[in-house]
């Protein structure tokens, strides 16, 4: 991203018709993802982080950081005191940068919208920053997240309003009314890429499984 008004890798990304073609475009971004976020003013993983410690007590463990990328958020849990943080990420280029790091216990390299192979209420809690969106996951990999943290357990996600509107908003209100998770925190439509030009808003979430 030359100039921080177009990120023309961002852009491939959310064109992706296939979960392969979205690796492959995460394993070459690899190498700049970082900088080019930090260009951009990248908002979700500070966000996601802000509303994760509003609900998760220090120290609860373990917990899963799903659609990890570099690890950006996994070195601010570990500084804020969560110990034991997975990640889970379809690119092994984003991967391999998130275990240099050295801040999370496991690798996994899986695709959610897939059958996670995580037992019932794994997780204490489950981070997703900027992973719902357009060409990324849709609504079909929420309900695994759901089934891997624990009852009492905390899901943070962000979510595109291209998906929201396109049937996220009705799966979350039925998934209330069903009694499988209450909503404790929905944040207003924001620019998760403020260097950018044409953003689409998102909006946090803080879903607790019951
Ligand atoms: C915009 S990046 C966000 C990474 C990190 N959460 C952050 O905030 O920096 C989106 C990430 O989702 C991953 N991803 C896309 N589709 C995925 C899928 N089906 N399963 C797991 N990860 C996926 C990509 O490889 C990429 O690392």
């Amino acid at each position: 991203m030359a100039d921080g008004k177009h990120n023309s890798a961002l852009g491939a990304a959310y064109a992706a018709k296939r979960p392969e073609e979205v690796a492959a475009i995460y394993d070459r971004w690899s190498e700049t993802y970082d900088a080019d976020m930090s260009i951009a003013g990248y908002r979700h993983p500070t966000i996601c982080l802000a509303l994760l410690t509003r609900h998760l007590p220090r120290g609860a463990e373990p917990l899963l950081d799903a659609g990890a990328g570099t690890g950006l958020i996994g070195e601010w849990l570990a500084i804020t005191g969560y110990p034991k943080v997975e990640a889970l990420d379809i690119s092994q280029g984003m991967l391999d940068k998130a275990a240099a790091k050295g801040v999370y216990t496991a690798m996994h390299r899986l695709a959610m919208g897939d059958t996670l192979p995580f037992a019932d209420g794994a997780y204490a809690g489950i981070i997703s920053a900027g992973v719902f969106t357009s060409g990324h996951v849709g609504v079909e990999g929420l309900d695994e997240l759901i089934r891997i943290c624990r009852p009492g357990g905390i899901i943070v996600l962000t979510v595109k309003n291209t998906l929201w509107d396109a049937g996220f908003a009705e799966r979350i209100a039925g998934l209330e009314a069903r009694g499988a998770i209450s909503r404790l925190e929905e944040t207003r439509p924001y620019a998760s890429m403020p260097g950018e030009t044409d953003t689409v808003p998102s909006r946090g979430l803080v879903l607790r499984v019951t």
